[in-house]
């Protein structure tokens, strides 16, 4: 059936972004299909490499500067492997985009608030270079919490976002010599921080971050359905044929991966425990 059949993609240009996360950027070998290729902010692609399998990746460009997709993949295990072995010129197969993207038109005018966690700064810069290119949003900040100095990825980007007025707070769980930031979890940057109405949070990184962050924004007062997050499964079809991703009784490759705190809290999701 063609919708399993991927189109190959050429690597044209491998970023290292820290050890563990590379950024791809691909262009289709198809040229007319390179051209008309579109997607929206929060969607993500099937990757494959022959033989090592597939595997549900973000976008982390923007759809406003065509001609290549950017994926940034972390190193987790045969996939993610197989793919960080590659160099420039390699091919692999992409199939999507997939899933429900974040409602860009419901945030024009927002302040937002984007929060992150390793590699979940990947899919929120798509979205903040997305805002940036577009225009018609608030203020944005940026709080991104990482391992160790180390650790920090997209610094490149995190420089041109301060340069176009994104206010960016990062913080490492440990310290090393020469880091005079913020060390503790990413939770500890939102100390004394004000978003002004309207307003609405993004949120990605990994699920004890979510777990733990969701009850604080609530806590400062956003709503639940300013609360935005995207949650992880493991995924084998992504359109919603084979029930690998299911998330209570829902479907991660359809459904989401974008929900809001409303709906979170109308399912029962065992990492983020009781949401109240
Ligand atoms: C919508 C979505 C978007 C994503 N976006 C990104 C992104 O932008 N960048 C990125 O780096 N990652 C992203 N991920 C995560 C990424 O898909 C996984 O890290 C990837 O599937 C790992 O594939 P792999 O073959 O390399 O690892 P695998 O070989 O599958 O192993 C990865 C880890 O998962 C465990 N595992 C394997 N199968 C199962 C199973 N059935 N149940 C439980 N544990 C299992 C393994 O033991 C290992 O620890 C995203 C995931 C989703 C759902
Ligand atoms: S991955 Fe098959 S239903 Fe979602």
């Amino acid at each position: 059936m063609t919708m399993y059949l991927p189109q190959m993609a050429k690597i044209v240009k491998i970023i290292r972004e820290n050890p563990q996360i590379k950024t791809f950027v691909l262009e289709f070998r198809d040229k007319e299909y390179n051209k008309s290729f579109s997607y929206e902010p929060g969607q993500f692609m099937m990757v494959s490499v022959p033989h090592c399998g597939e595997a549900p990746i973000s976008f982390s460009s923007s759809s406003t500067r065509p001609g290549t997709i950017e994926l940034s993949v972390r190193l987790a295990g045969k996939l993610t492997g197989a793919m960080h072995r590659l160099q420039p010129g390699a091919m692999v197969g992409l199939r999507g985009p997939y899933g429900i993207p974040f409602n860009m038109k419901e945030l024009a005018d927002q302040n937002l608030l984007f929060v992150a966690g390793g590699i979940g700064l990947a899919p929120l810069r798509g979205v903040i270079n997305y805002c940036l290119d577009k225009g018609g949003y608030g203020r944005i900040t940026l709080l991104y919490g990482s391992r160790s100095p180390d650790d920090i990825a997209f610094k490149t980007d995190i420089d041109l976002w301060r340069k176009n007025g994104v206010d960016c707070r990062l913080s490492v769980d440990t310290a090393t010599e020469g880091w005079d930031g913020q060390v503790g979890v990413v939770t500890t940057l939102l100390s004394g921080l004000e978003i002004e109405r309207p307003r609405s949070s993004l949120v990605c990184g990994p699920p004890i971050m979510i777990r733990f962050l969701l009850p604080e924004l609530s806590r400062m007062g956003f709503r639940d359905r300013e609360i935005i997050t995207t949650m992880e499964r493991h995924m084998k079809c992504g359109i919603g044929v084979c029930g690998h991703c299911h998330l209570d009784n829902r479907l991660v490759c359809v459904d989401g991966p974008v929900f809001d705190l409303a709906q979170l809290k109308e399912l029962a999701v065992e990492e983020l425990g009781e949401l109240t």
